[in-house]
């Protein structure tokens, strides 16, 4: 008898267990759109020349390994806070936010569930559809996950997102995507966020932003617009931020938090339950991947240089969204493919039968998450019309 005998087998997680079946998968002509990683047209992810630059002056300079606060390091935090809400608004007002390094955004997404738990309601709405992780985090730190409406076969339905959110009790804790939405790719306009921005003051709904892909989208202000809109308008609020895409730090884990309270002095209390939940959980965070970005971004010259890789990133995947758009109307003239062109950032939600995604995994070797998301980077010139030929095969939306 093993103390272990009662241990369930857990079900294999939504993405990373596909992937494992596609890595094991013999054909050759299979292709991956699974895993929320950018690739480039050879099919890799590679490093980024600006991050191999600030590695090695890393070294240069690196006199200890000892642990970071447990609040991560302060310059990293002081870089990305610029970065996310403006030079400007972030000099005048950081003195009434607390910013923490977190292991990714999914990090910060776990650590801002525990802090506003004890504190709150235990309901979160996330827009439906939303990433599968979403569902999951706030589930483990023992919240109801409720939806709102964002997005139906591809497109974006602002007014009953609005609808729904109208209907929703003062203080509840509503998850947004700034940018490049997850499924979807589908994003909010500039009105749009205003209006969004002066229902939750009126309703006292609690933001939090979860920016996973600053820079994937339009570029590096207007993708954060939302977030620094509500900013200025003094809403509390608050921002899980991530490295992973951005630098193609993914393995590094590398995030940030920031939490935005009406005045100054709620931030010592609050900085003070954050260091309890990072303590009790990995004590502190990993210093590698934070100095890279620092380095990058406090160097006029490696800042720049990092902006220009980040463009031809973002142009790619503007070309595989045009260029896949322009097929799929010529092989499936019926349907409305508009929102792949209009949409931005990684994924494109395609509005698919079960049967009909199985039929690209057993018969063609092409994986896409069950929900129909399609990570448009595993895209390339080599299995582009192979790509098309599976689609004008599945008789879509019939
Ligand atoms: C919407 C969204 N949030 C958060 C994350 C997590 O990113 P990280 O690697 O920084 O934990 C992802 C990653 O796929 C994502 O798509």
């Amino acid at each position: 008898m093993s103390i272990f005998d009662s241990v369930s087998l857990a079900p294999p997680d939504p993405i990373f267990g596909l992937d494992a079946a596609f890595n094991k998968d013999p054909r050759i002509h299979k292709v991956n759109f699974l895993v929320g990683v950018y690739r480039d047209e050879e099919g890799k992810t590679p490093v980024m020349q600006v991050v191999r630059k600030a590695e090695e002056a890393i070294l240069q300079k690196e006199e200890s390994k000892t642990y970071l606060p447990i609040d991560g390091n302060r310059e990293f935090v002081w870089q990305i806070g610029k970065l996310v809400f403006g030079e400007e608004f972030w000099e005048k007002e950081h003195f009434r936010m607390c910013g923490v390094q977190t292991l990714g955004a999914t990090g910060a997404l776990r650590l801002f569930a525990d802090f506003f738990k004890q504190e709150n309601p235990n309901k979160v709405w996330v827009s439906s559809p939303t990433w599968l992780n979403h569902i999951a985090i706030f589930r483990r730190s023992g919240y109801e996950v409720e939806e709102y409406f964002y997005c139906e076969k591809g497109f974006l339905d602002f007014d009953r997102l609005v609808a729904d959110l109208k209907k929703l009790p003062p203080k509840s804790l509503v998850i947004l995507q700034p940018n490049s939405h997850n499924p979807t790719g589908m994003d909010l306009n500039e009105s749009e966020w205003k209006i969004l921005s002066q229902l939750f003051l009126k309703k006292q709904l609690f933001p939090f932003f979860d920016a996973a892909y600053h820079g994937f989208g339009r570029d590096l202000d207007k993708d954060l617009f939302g977030v620094r809109y509500f900013a200025e308008q003094g809403h509390e609020m608050a921002v899980a931020y991530s490295c992973s895409k951005n630098f193609g730090l993914y393995g590094e884990r590398v995030g940030a938090l920031f939490v935005l309270a009406f005045s100054a002095k709620f931030i010592e209390n609050i900085r003070s339950q954050m260091k309890v939940l990072i303590r009790t959980n990995y004590s502190n965070p990993p210093k590698h991947g934070s100095f890279i970005v620092s380095e990058v971004l406090s160097s006029k010259n490696l800042k720049e240089e990092w902006r220009e890789e980040l463009e031809k990133i973002r142009k790619r995947m503007f070309v595989l969204r045009t260029n896949l758009a322009a097929a799929l109307k010529i092989c499936c003239p019926k349907i409305d493919f508009t929102f792949i062109e209009n949409g931005v950032g990684l994924f494109s939600l395609f509005n698919l039968q079960e049967k009909q995604i199985k039929k690209l995994v057993d018969e063609y070797g092409i994986y896409l998450t069950k929900d129909g998301r399609m990570n448009l980077t595993g895209l390339n010139e080599k299995n582009f019309s192979y790509v098309l030929r599976a689609f004008s095969d599945l008789s879509l939306y019939e």
